[in-house]
């Protein structure tokens, strides 16, 4: 069976920790690209990362450039590239910049790997993604941006700190924009199966939700020089799995969404089946009255922020 090619666009934080989670997992071939000013940083963390496959007992071919030769026909594309934030700024700062930069890799994705499914990560993720989409002009259902697994698994970890259960038996919903924007959804929310609403207190389901809503901004000011990692590529190396094997997970992403939830032609965060062909299946699940302003909310900041944008 030929194995799954995977290029990481970015070799940072994030894109050298995708490669590193996507290669334990055995996922494919790697390929880890930065720009031609940092040559050697890519090849060097590849091979470090190749070097470390006896050890943990992986077979992938691990390769660093600075070109998008060596990326020709991948099945799977991540795209980190672009600059991180810093202590006081929100991803929306980052606009201008990691506009022009997603742009220009959109580009050459879709120039040497034209059939490949794309995951972005740049931020501000939702407007990211929007750029990825213009840019490649690929179909809508090969480019899915990562926010909504990040953020659901910050919103796991603290709900299983509280009930003082396995991160693995909380399983939850969310919907909507990146971090600050993102909209919890409570009645969705379960532990063992049993709803959340009947182990947590409502005060403090609203504390749990207000610092899943921050995590981003928490880690960044413990960080000081950077934003999150390990946590954001995990979240997208499960959706490359997902991609890679088929799983048919649902998992909630940034996908394109024309009539579902009315949203008219925006990515946004929502439940979909992710699968070979990228998005399968958006899922549209039931809103209340208050569960419906949030998301419009949500919705209605990340279409001004794609307003700004010049694609
Ligand atoms: N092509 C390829 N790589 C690029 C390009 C480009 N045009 N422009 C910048 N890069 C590279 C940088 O050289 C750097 O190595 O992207 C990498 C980004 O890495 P970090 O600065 O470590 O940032 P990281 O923490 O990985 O975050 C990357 O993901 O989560 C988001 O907000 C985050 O937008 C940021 C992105």
């Amino acid at each position: 069976m030929r194995r799954a090619k995977i290029s990481i666009i970015g070799a940072g934080n994030v894109g050298a920790t995708a490669a590193h989670w996507a290669a334990s997992k055995e996922l494919g071939d790697i390929v880890l690209v930065d720009i031609p000013a940092v040559e050697g940083m890519p090849q060097g963390k590849a091979l470090d990362l190749y070097e470390s496959s006896p050890i943990e007992g992986f077979d992938s071919r691990i390769i660093g450039a600075t070109s998008y030769e060596p990326t020709a026909n991948s099945d799977v594309v991540i795209v980190t590239a672009g600059v991180a934030r810093k202590p006081g700024m929100s991803r929306d700062d980052l606009i201008n910049i990691n506009t022009g930069i997603v742009k220009t890799v959109a580009e050459n994705v879709a120039r040497h790997s034209p059939n490949a499914v794309m995951i972005v990560v740049s931020n501000p993720l939702d407007a990211m993604v929007y750029v990825a989409w213009k840019a490649s002009g690929f179909p809508t259902k090969r480019v899915i941006g990562q926010a909504g697994v990040l953020d659901t698994a910050r919103f796991r970890s603290f709900l299983a700190q509280e009930v003082g259960c396995s991160v693995e038996d909380v399983q939850a919903l969310l919907l909507g924009g990146h971090g600050d924007d993102m909209v919890p959804l409570a009645r969705y929310t379960f532990a063992g199966g049993i709803p959340i609403t009947q182990l947590v207190k409502k005060d403090r389901l609203e504390e749990i939700i207000k610092r899943a809503r921050n995590g981003g901004a928490e880690i960044v000011q413990l960080l000081k020089t950077g934003s999150a990692y390990y946590a954001p590529a995990a979240a997208t190396v499960q959706m490359a799995e997902a991609v890679v094997r088929d799983k048919k997970r649902i998992l909630p992403c940034a996908a394109y969404c024309d009539k579902e939830y009315g949203i008219g032609g925006y990515f946004v965060g929502v439940p979909v089946v992710l699968g070979t062909d990228g998005v399968e299946r958006i899922i549209e699940v039931e809103l209340d009255a208050e569960e419906r302003k949030m998301f419009q909310n949500s919705v209605d900041h990340v279409k001004e922020l794609v307003k700004s944008v010049k694609v």
